[in-house]
């Protein structure tokens, strides 16, 4: 496989978060950098920066050997019955097609562009767009290792990147590519109730990010466990030991739990 032009198809949040990171560490030049959007006007920050925009979907998929399918997961249907007949005429090998969507299966792929070409998921989430996002990645077996570490490697211009089977990849959601939601939520939360206790909101907020962020650098480097991490704030009849008494009285645990299931779920769904 020849990798010297890279499509997009979407350029919605997720494509522009990965062609900035690409573009902010020179990855890849912006001329070998192609963009397909229905709505030409989103592509014209990328014009500014060199990169191609395509004006059909054709044009984008005779000139890349590496296609990003950055759109929802509804308009996967449509956008790959466009797509086969425009790849038809390539060999298996001479295109890898990267799909970033939720639900969108290696067998939906495989059914709509071919079974026996080379394919790759992605699994990313937003703070890609500050070139600190967590992306996982799965690849049918027939991309190579090369292959494959490339689109590693430009995943990695944004953030931190992780491979898992396909199997694996709807569970990801909920620990990385969803899990921005509900630690927003927590932060909002958070805010709401010092703002509600008098306590000025941005303070807060500079306080509860401040203190995920240690809390992440503790996870990652102390050495040690959630729960030994969760026993250390704890002491019986303090303050935690009230927060956590209170969360385990309203079910939070199974709470969590069956919202991750609940993503995997819908995933399943968004299958084709
Ligand atoms: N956002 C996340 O946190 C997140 C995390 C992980 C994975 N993902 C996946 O990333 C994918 C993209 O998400 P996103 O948040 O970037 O969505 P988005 O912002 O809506 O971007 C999708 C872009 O595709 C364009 N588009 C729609 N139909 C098109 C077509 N037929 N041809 C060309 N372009 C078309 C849309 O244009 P218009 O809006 O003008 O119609 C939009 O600019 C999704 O499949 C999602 O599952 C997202």
């Amino acid at each position: 496989m020849k990798n010297s032009n890279f499509g997009f198809i979407g350029i919605g949040n997720m494509a522009s978060a990965i062609i900035g990171g690409i573009l902010s560490t020179n990855f890849i030049k912006p001329e070998n950098i192609y963009m397909y959007n229905h709505h030409p006007e989103k592509m014209q920050h990328f014009v500014d920066a060199g990169c191609i925009p395509c004006t059909s979907l054709g044009e984008l998929a005779e000139t890349c050997s590496t296609i990003f399918l950055c759109i929802k997961p509804q308009v996967f249907p449509d956008v790959l019955l466009k797509l086969q007949p425009l790849v038809a005429n390539k060999k298996a090998n001479d295109v890898l097609f990267v799909s970033i969507a939720a639900g969108i299966t290696f067998q939906n792929l495989q059914s709509a562009l071919g079974a026996d070409r080379l394919y790759v998921r992605a699994m990313p989430n937003t703070p890609l767009l500050l070139g600190k996002g967590a992306t996982s990645l799965s690849r049918t077996s027939n991309v190579s290792s090369d292959d494959f570490k490339q689109i590693c490697d430009i995943f990695s211009c944004c953030g931190l990147v992780r491979e898992v089977p396909e199997e694996q990849i709807n569970a990801v959601i909920a620990v990385s590519g969803s899990s921005p939601a509900y630690l927003y939520l927590l932060a909002k939360l958070a805010c709401d109730y010092a703002e509600q206790r008098g306590m000025d909101r941005k303070t807060a907020l500079d306080l509860f990010c401040q203190t995920m962020t240690g809390s992440a650098e503790m996870l990652l480097n102390s050495g040690k466990d959630p729960q030994t991490l969760i026993d250390m704030v704890t002491s019986k009849g303090g303050t935690t030991f009230a927060l956590l008494g209170v969360l385990r009285e309203h079910g939070f645990d199974e709470t969590m739990l069956a919202s991750f299931a609940a993503c995997e779920q819908r995933a399943k769904e968004l299958s084709m």
